[in-house]
């Protein structure tokens, strides 16, 4: 039994009462406005398998370990899936997602993130290394390593934590500059009693450039130096000795140059090479179409991502022959990259595309202004279905999203944690 109340987005259920969601799995359509309203964001599962599947085969076959990123969506059920597929373990960027990845049972934890809080490094050593966790996190300055050593000195029992020196890129995020920064602070860790260094790290999907149908200038330079970065600190016999050294890189975008240069065969030592990408799982119609070489970028006949969500939204009115105005905005949907995507509508339960052009053009916290062809036939009350960009942000919207088949009936439902 699962009871949510009238007060959740996307139900239908008055104010006051609640609704047992278990029992309207298999059975209701999430067009049937007695149990849900619309706007609202769903998923389909067909293209959840799919995605899964298809992500687990390429990193099989490809000889890569698969540590997808958490955050974006946050939520149980697709956790469990990525699992279930045999990812390697979880990422995460900070320690409130490794208390939702602790609190779904994950055994094994990538903090993808600096760790400079000493009360946060006190959690992580309480409730995380304590309980057997496999846990680590990146560090890229010596003040890193003199925060950890700290804080780990005066958690209970004194515990080791692993880390990876994150290599960065100029203008960038976290990550060391230099080569000579990267073997400090490798030393450093390796001189601490409470660090064990068990990899290099970085990431390469911010790239000016990035998103587009291209990889951008700069990304095989970057996947070099953190090869480098790993050969430097093998070669100084500062790895931790018990497993092969991790590397990991990797989003969903440029993963294909990932696996071609951070693969083992590359190193001259042993290495396990740990890609974290995260949104592949829902995919999208916007940038990571354009840029994941699982669609965008991919060779005729290769196996493709499927976009997996879909936000439903009403015309409110058409209050000129080629502007029509929807019942969603960006309360509903992410807007960073693109407005929501016209992909179609639905007549009853029935997925249609339309007729024509339409295009979002505008969007307010509650409205969004499509632009169509004047003899388009849409009128108030129709259903629009619309694509997103990016997965993150959609699911920071929703604590309830509807898992449905292909005919929007529920099949599940995912129940995002706040990120
Ligand atoms: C450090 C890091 N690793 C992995 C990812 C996952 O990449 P993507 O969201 O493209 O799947 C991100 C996403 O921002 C990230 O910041």
């Amino acid at each position: 039994m699962h009871r949510v109340d009238g007060l959740t987005k996307g139900l239908a259920v008055p104010p006051g009462s609640t609704t047992d969601l278990d029992e309207l799995v298999g059975v209701a359509h999430v067009t049937d406005s007695r149990h849900f309203s619309l706007p609202l964001m769903i998923a389909f599962d067909g293209a959840l398998t799919s995605n899964v599947q298809v992500m687990r085969q390429y990193c099989a076959s490809a000889g890569v370990e698969l540590a997808p990123h958490a955050k974006t969506s946050m939520a149980r059920g697709i956790v469990e899936r990525q699992l279930a597929a045999g990812a390697w373990g979880m990422t995460a960027a900070t320690v409130h997602q490794v208390a939702g990845l602790v609190s779904f049972g994950v055994r094994r934890i990538l903090l993808a993130n600096e760790l400079v809080d000493a009360g946060a490094i006190d959690w992580i050593a309480r409730h995380v290394l304590a309980a057997g966790t496999e846990f680590s996190c990146y560090v890229d300055s010596l003040d890193g390593v003199r925060i950890l050593d700290t804080a780990l000195a005066a958690a209970p029992g004194e515990p080791t934590l692993d880390v990876m020196v994150e290599i960065g890129f100029p203008d960038g995020r976290t990550g060391a500059r230099s080569a000579a920064t990267v073997l400090e602070i490798a030393r450093a860790a390796g001189d601490s009693a409470h660090l064990r260094v068990v990899g290099v790290a970085g990431f390469e999907g911010l790239f000016p450039g990035f998103g587009t149908g291209s990889v951008p200038y700069g990304v095989a330079e970057f996947l070099g130096a953190i090869r480098d970065a790993a050969e430097a600190i093998a070669a100084e016999g500062l790895f931790a000795p018990e497993h092969p050294a991790v590397v990991s890189a990797g989003g969903s975008s440029y993963v294909d140059e990932v696996i071609n240069h951070l693969h083992p065969s590359r190193f001259s030592f042993p290495v396990t090479t740990v890609v974290r990408s995260g949104c592949y799982v829902t995919h999208d119609h916007g940038v990571y179409e354009r840029s994941s070489p699982l669609d965008g970028r991919a060779s005729d006949g290769s196996a493709r991502l499927t976009p997996a969500l879909e936000l439903l939204a009403s015309v409110l009115s058409r209050p000129e022959p080629d502007l029509v105005i929807v019942g969603c905005g960006r309360r509903d949907a992410p807007t960073d990259d693109q407005l929501p995507r016209v992909v179609g509508r639905l007549r009853g339960s029935v997925p249609e595309s339309l007729p024509g052009s339409a295009k979002s053009f505008a969007i307010n916290d509650q409205h969004l202004f499509v632009r169509v062809d004047p003899a388009v036939d849409l009128r108030a009350g129709d259903v629009l279905r619309l694509g997103i960009s990016h997965p993150c942000g959609a699911f920071d919207r929703w604590r309830l999203v509807p898992v449905v088949d292909a005919d929007y009936r529920l099949t599940g439902y995912l129940e995002p944690a706040l990120s």
